[in-house]
């Protein structure tokens, strides 16, 4: 199924077509959240949407934060890690700094979880309620190498504002 959307995709998009992309993403994914409060809704309509609009990622989806761990969320991918304590990981990392990751080959992050062994890239981005309280991370993972850089940082970083009230 991954393969034939990545077919779908025209290779080397440049950044602004990704830009523009991203801007139909956001309006669309703005209209899917309104009118709906259940947070595992809205969650899950995001991680649908970014697997549609990220053919490379293969794991698109939320850790909800529950005390000092993460717990999975709605997602789309293979099966994964259902907990990872703050701290273990990419996305324990930037649970418990609070910060945006971009990791461009994650066998130089130390600690990595391999819940795929075949991961080569990810980029984890936090989520906040509309008090700025971390409510989960938003994880993409992929199979090739470098699969996200700034402007998918940045992106991201606007979608998940739009979730919860802040980000
Ligand atoms: N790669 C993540 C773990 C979660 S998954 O791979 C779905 C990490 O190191 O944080």
């Amino acid at each position: 199924m991954r393969n034939i959307r990545k077919e779908a995709e025209p290779p080397g998009r440049s950044a602004s077509e990704r830009r523009c992309r991203y801007a139909e993403a956001r309006a669309q994914l703005a209209s899917l959240l309104e009118g709906e409060s259940d947070p595992v809704a809205r969650m899950a309509s995001a991680a649908a949407l970014l697997a549609e609009v990220l053919p490379q990622a293969s794991f698109a989806g939320f850790y909800r934060a529950f005390g000092d761990q993460l717990v999975i969320g709605p997602y789309q991918g293979p099966p994964a890690c259902l907990r990872i304590p703050f701290g273990r990981g990419v996305c324990g990392t930037s649970a418990r700094e609070n910060r945006s990751l971009l990791v461009a080959d994650v066998r130089t992050f130390p600690g990595h979880i391999a819940c795929d062994p075949l991961a080569r890239s990810e980029l984890v981005v936090p989520v906040h309620d509309a008090a700025g309280a971390l409510v989960a991370v938003c994880d993409l993972d992929s199979r090739e190498p470098g699969a996200f850089d700034e402007v998918d940082r940045e992106e991201l970083e606007a979608m998940m504002g739009l979730l919860f009230g802040r980000s």
